[in-house]
């Protein structure tokens, strides 16, 4: 998408100017207030994984914890972590590893950890209904299913979602195999495979988080106009002259990201939310709504030591951030070829599927409170009940879920839709093949106003509940989901 339709379609979704009216107690600073930007190096999260080096082994431990984090040089703000004061350790396993986690709950709140793309059973999903109390500890385990991707971790207790994710909690969850592990590609992590969890915040002028949901706020998405990566205000990471990896997660509440280079140099996408595409494709931008991830190679090849680029990333509110720097340093990369394959990549035939779903996101239009206060978020006209099931889906079925966004009212509101326990291909959006970056495997996909895509997927191995929804979080906590039940296939768990 050219930046000029970004900022159009943009604009259109948004309705009314979203920023600068958050409907705040206090005033909300403003985003000049960055100091020394490109000064402090990227904080990499620490890796937990079963080889025995750094982090220790199975199970993982991780710890949900207050801690106080500086955004701001030398000033304190409260934030929530995994094992930190920020974010979470990433999670790195081997397809077919057995994975245990310790989660501990170390906050007054109960919370769960839901594990984002990630084929598991529905007991040890992490959503609403596993949830952990203050001063409890869960114990998932599972055996890791599926091929190498980008996959991440963030809390679903109900209603709570969009706070704690705000407040700090996120992390990767990356699974190699036997492919992701043979292929020439850049995988030495925080060297040349570099993970950048990219959010936005905004603060209060006491430089705490000013997370407060007016009605304004639970429409548009709680925007920022701080972009962090991995916790921080622009940061600077080195990298070697040659193929560099970044592995990219829009980890925002509800933002839709442009990414792109300050040179335009053209970058290559090699990875969506599920895996590998089956080749890179090359492009100048990339746009991925929350919660959806992309690697990407960046070819610095041809650069010098101490060349500088900007990442830079579009806002759907109109902002633009310079997010970090990328200093090239006197270091030859691994890695200075791209790859023209990377793995077959079979795509779900629609004569396949054995029925079609459908589902509207909509947001109607309530009576007797005003246009703001009477609009609601909803899917088919409901909103999420943890005591009703919306579909049963019969073991083994594949199925095609055609999904509009659709609005009764003047509101033109974004979306997306994520559905938990599969990894889904998209058939088409509106009426057309899905474009190279999305052709491969999804958990996430973005509909802008007035979009249909169908999405194809196949619901195997495990049974029981498991959600779908808007993955901006605050349409989800304003009820924006749904839960469908895998049942065996005589239609009883
Ligand atoms: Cu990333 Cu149901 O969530
Ligand atoms: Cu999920
Ligand atoms: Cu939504």
């Amino acid at each position: 998408m050219l930046r000029r339709d970004f900022i159009k379609r943009s604009a259109a979704a948004l309705g009314i100017a979203a920023l600068g009216k958050y409907g705040l107690a206090a005033p909300a600073i403003g985003a000049e207030t960055v100091d020394a930007p490109f000064s402090r190096r990227l904080h990499i999260p620490p890796l937990l994984e079963n080889s025995g080096s750094a982090g220790g082994a199975s199970p993982f431990s991780l710890v949900v914890q207050k801690g106080q984090h500086e955004f701001f040089n030398t000033v304190y703000t409260e934030t929530l972590g995994y094992n930190g004061s920020i974010l979470g350790p990433t999670i790195r396993v081997g397809n077919g590893e057995n994975v245990r986690l310790h989660v501990e709950n170390g906050i007054d709140q109960v919370t769960t950890v839901h594990w984002h793309g990630l084929h598991v059973p529905a007991r040890w999903d992490g959503g609403p209904h596993q949830v952990i109390e203050p001063g409890e500890t869960w114990k998932p385990e599972f055996t890791i299913n599926q091929q190498a991707a980008t996959l991440w971790y963030h809390p679903h207790a109900m209603g709570l979602t969009g706070e704690h994710v705000y407040r700090g909690l996120a992390g990767l969850f990356i699974i190699e195999d036997e492919v992701s592990q043979t292929l020439a590609l850049p995988r030495n992590y925080g060297v040349d495979d570099i993970p950048l969890v990219v959010q936005d915040r905004r603060f209060f002028e006491d430089r705490s988080l000013a997370y407060v949901r007016s009605m304004h706020d639970v429409m548009h998405g709680v925007l920022g106009n701080f972009l962090l990566v991995n916790g921080m205000l622009k940061p600077f990471v080195e990298v070697p002259r040659g193929v560099v990896r970044f592995r990219l997660l829009n980890g925002s509440n509800s933002s839709i990201y442009r990414f792109y280079l300050s040179t335009d140099q053209p970058f290559q996408v090699i990875a969506s939310d599920g895996g590998f595409l089956a080749a890179p494709v090359g492009v100048q931008e990339l746009v991925l709504s929350a919660g959806e991830r992309a690697e990407i190679l960046v070819d610095f090849g041809g650069s010098s030591a101490g060349d500088r680029f900007r990442l830079l990333v579009d806002q759907f509110n109109g902002n633009t951030y310079e997010a970090m720097e990328l200093q090239v340093a006197d270091m030859k990369a691994e890695q200075t070829a791209i790859l023209s394959h990377l793995r077959e990549q079979p795509r779900l035939e629609e004569s396949t599927a054995d029925r079609t779903r459908r589902f509207a996101m909509e947001t109607m239009s309530g009576r007797g409170m005003g246009m703001m206060g009477g609009n609601r978020l909803a899917i088919n006209g409901k909103k999420m009940d943890m005591n009703r099931i919306d579909e049963k889906i019969p073991l083994g079925s594949t199925e095609i879920w055609q999904v509009e966004n659709r609005s009764a009212t003047m509101m033109q509101l974004p979306h997306s839709m994520h559905l938990h326990d599969v990894q889904f291909n998209i058939l088409d959006r509106n009426g057309q093949p899905p474009v190279p970056v999305e052709a491969g495997r999804k958990d996430t996909v973005l509909l802008w106003p007035n979009d249909t895509v169908r999405l194809i997927a196949q619901f195997l191995d495990y049974t029981g509940i498991y959600m779908y929804h808007c993955h901006m979080l605050e349409h989800e906590d304003d009820g924006m989901m749904g839960q469908f039940e895998v049942v065996n296939a005589t239609g009883t768990v």
